[in-house]
């Protein structure tokens, strides 16, 4: 637990509407997607915590009935949480403005509930709370492709010069990461600011208001691995991420008949039956593997049952049944709650049951 100078806390936004991650977000939040079997917004609650943050608070929007009955009142991490509503996506600013009661005078963290630094953030908060003065501001920076689709950042000297929202034609290959630095100066600028083109208060005018009035905003660049999982190709990524650096564990049964191969965790009450599991992968609790094959970079959620089947770098939600499918199934985000299974008989053909926005390759 890190000794912090001063009460920082964190603020957590995981309200949206994860248009980008249909057809999962109609049903679900999109921070409650689970990536080796734990949904994204435990991450950031846990990188909060590393950092010795003890009040975070988490603001929600229409899914706030599951985000509330995910993480409680917090007390299963060690801290406090209050929820903030905030009655439609009217932008990040939005939400800093909104939670100024909760916020009070402390310095704080602001992390997007869908951004995943795997490496965490406590080096990056414990040289914002060390430095004196202190800064208003810190973001982190990225190096990615393709920066028009974040707010990129402007450097002259290694200081920041400028923020630009989804630029056309953006300044640098820097993206700032959704999770960012503040002291109570912040205010100032998300009073100061007005709407965008989208009707939004954006965090980018935030900061750029902050250093066009002559405050101090550093910047980092982060190493390591950063994913905004907005999508459902960023969650495959993020999961093969995480299951990179598993540590095995066994907390379920295998019978004998069985191969478990690699980095494998086993969660409490699984069962493998004369199936073989390939690391790194992640069966979950309750979760029956029967005559079947698990490849590498899967994580199979609680509550499912893969029968006579073949799956691999795969993420498998809750309460899902996989059985009798001739082909094997890959790079696939399933959702919860799915009943998939092999056809028997003549004609040979499919039956399909999908919610708007699914995607489904058949071969
Ligand atoms: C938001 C911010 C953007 C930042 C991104 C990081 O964009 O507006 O500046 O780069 O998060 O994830 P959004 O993902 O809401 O489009």
């Amino acid at each position: 637990m890190a000794d912090l100078p001063f009460n920082l806390k964190g603020l957590i936004l995981s309200g949206g509407q994860g248009s980008r991650l249909r057809p999962f977000t109609y049903t679900g939040a999109k921070q409650l997607v689970p990536i080796a079997n734990k949904p994204i917004l435990f991450y950031a609650i846990e990188n909060l915590v590393e950092c010795g943050v003890r009040d975070i608070g988490i603001v929600v929007g229409d899914t706030k009935e599951q985000v509330m009955a995910a993480v409680g009142d917090g007390s299963r991490f060690g801290v406090s949480v209050t929820y903030i509503e905030q009655d439609a996506p009217r932008g990040i600013a939005h939400a800093v403005k909104i939670a100024q009661g909760f916020l009070d005078e402390d310095p704080f963290v602001l992390f997007l509930g869908d951004n995943f630094l795997r490496e965490g953030i406590r080096p990056f908060v414990d040289q914002f709370c060390r430095q004196n003065p202190q800064p208003a501001g810190q973001i982190l920076l990225y190096p990615v492709k393709n920066p028009q689709d974040f707010g990129v950042a402007e450097l002259r000297d290694g200081r920041l010069l400028r923020v630009v929202e989804k630029p056309k034609e953006p300044p640098s290959n820097l993206a700032v990461i959704g999770i960012y630095m503040f002291d109570r100066t912040v205010f100032e600028a998300v009073n100061g600011i007005k709407p965008s083109a989208r009707g939004e208060l954006e965090i980018t005018d935030t900061i750029q208001y902050l250093v066009d009035h002559g405050h101090d905003v550093r910047c980092e660049v982060a190493g390591g691995c950063w994913i905004d999982t907005g999508k459902m190709d960023d969650i495959l990524d993020a999961n093969r991420a995480i299951l990179e650096g598993l540590e095995p564990a066994s907390a379920g049964k295998v019978d004998e008949a069985s191969r478990v191969e690699g980095r494998v965790v086993l969660q409490e009450g699984c069962e493998v039956v004369n199936s073989v599991i390939r690391g790194p992968s992640i069966i979950g609790e309750r979760t029956r593997i029967v005559n079947s094959y698990v490849g590498p970079f899967t994580s199979i959620y609680y509550d499912c049952l893969v029968q006579d089947a073949e799956i691999e770098q795969s993420v498998v939600m809750e309460n899902t049944v996989i059985s009798g499918i001739g082909t094997r199934i890959q790079d696939s985000l399933i959702g919860r709650n799915v009943d998939l299974r092999g056809a028997d008989g003549k004609p040979r053909s499919c039956t399909l049951v999908l919610g708007d926005f699914s995607r489904v390759r058949i071969p």
